[in-house]
């Protein structure tokens, strides 16, 4: 009989051969507009007409669930408790993060490692994403034990996002981040350059606050694609704390239009792949495989 972990690995394979497109959104540098990307692409993706889910896996931050104005929602169990149902904020969203398994938001976690990844694997396996065109993965900055966890239990992993600003501190990070993707041989499928400059709210003159093209000379240097760039915007925070949707509100703000195009360009160009998963246990034998019911690779030998 395969053991639990085993039996975690046949249900993360069952639940994400449903899911077409599994993206995840990285940064090397903290603040730089990772959780503001998947949210509002997840937000030009839906208004495209794509199914979408979302999961925060920033165990120490979730930002997610404000962003899309669903704080305080509760993880709730299917009817015969045998999976979790993911919050719907709205048709064709759904969002997991880990504040919804706290009875208090304010509450600090203290997880070591191992425990973040049993959580994100228990996210993967255990909550009924049901058919999705896109899972949207956010994660905190750097490159530690949940960019790992995605990296490695996600099944068919289309591939990562790398947010940055231009500034060279964070083009240097993200630097990093890109190495860390290719040592894992997970699919870089582009940068978005956040912040890029500042749309002056009198004269519309663009402002570069972090500076000009990081963004762009490191794609050209690394030899990975460049998604675009996405300006500061005043009142995209204020909106974004209040869980209104950006891109629907502010649709010809230059934001919305440079994440729109974004989101375009994603779809075009992240081809999706699933791979047949033929499970094969540690305990195999002839004497054991003779009652389990698994379908797995050592009972057809
Ligand atoms: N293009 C933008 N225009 C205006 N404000 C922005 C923009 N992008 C991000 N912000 C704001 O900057 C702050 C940081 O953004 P965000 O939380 O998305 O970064 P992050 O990379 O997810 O941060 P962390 O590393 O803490 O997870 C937020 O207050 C957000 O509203
Ligand atoms: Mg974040
Ligand atoms: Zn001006």
């Amino acid at each position: 009989m395969p053991n639990e972990n085993e039996i975690q690995e046949v249900n993360i394979h069952a639940r994400m051969a449903k899911v077409d497109r599994k993206i995840l959104i990285m940064s090397g540098k903290g603040g730089v507009g990772k959780s503001t990307v998947t949210v509002n692409l997840a937000n030009a993706l839906l208004s495209m007409g794509y199914t979408v889910g979302v999961l925060d896996t920033d165990i120490h931050g979730p930002n997610i669930p404000k962003m899309f104005g669903c704080e305080g929602a509760i993880l709730q169990s299917n009817e015969d408790g045998t999976a979790m149902l993911p919050v719907c904020p709205r048709e064709g969203l759904k969002v997991v993060s880990i504040s919804f398994a706290l009875n208090d938001p304010d509450q600090a976690i203290i997880f070591r490692g191992p425990m973040k990844l049993s959580v994100i694997n228990q996210f993967l396996a255990d909550v009924e994403w049901g058919t999705l065109d896109y899972l949207l993965i956010d994660s905190p900055p750097g490159t530690g034990d949940e960019q790992l966890a995605v990296c490695q239990s996600v099944p068919d992993l289309t591939g990562c996002i790398m947010v940055t600003t231009p500034q060279q501190v964070a083009i240097l990070d993200a630097k990093k981040s890109v190495n860390f993707a290719q040592q894992l041989n997970a699919k870089v499928l582009g940068l978005v350059e956040n912040m890029s400059y500042l749309v002056c709210p009198d004269c519309g003159r663009h402002i570069p606050v972090f500076g000009k093209d990081g963004g762009k000379k490191l794609c050209k240097e690394m030899d990975i694609p460049f998604l675009g760039e996405v300006p500061m915007e005043l009142g995209l925070q204020q909106d974004e704390d209040m869980g209104i949707n950006w891109i629907a509100e502010n649709p010809d703000s230059e934001s919305a239009k440079a994440f729109m195009k974004i989101a375009k360009h994603v779809h075009d160009t992240a081809e999706f792949k699933h791979t047949p998963y033929v499970p094969s246990f540690s305990s195999c034998s002839p004497s054991s495989c003779a009652s389990c019911t698994a379908n797995c690779s050592s009972k057809k030998a």
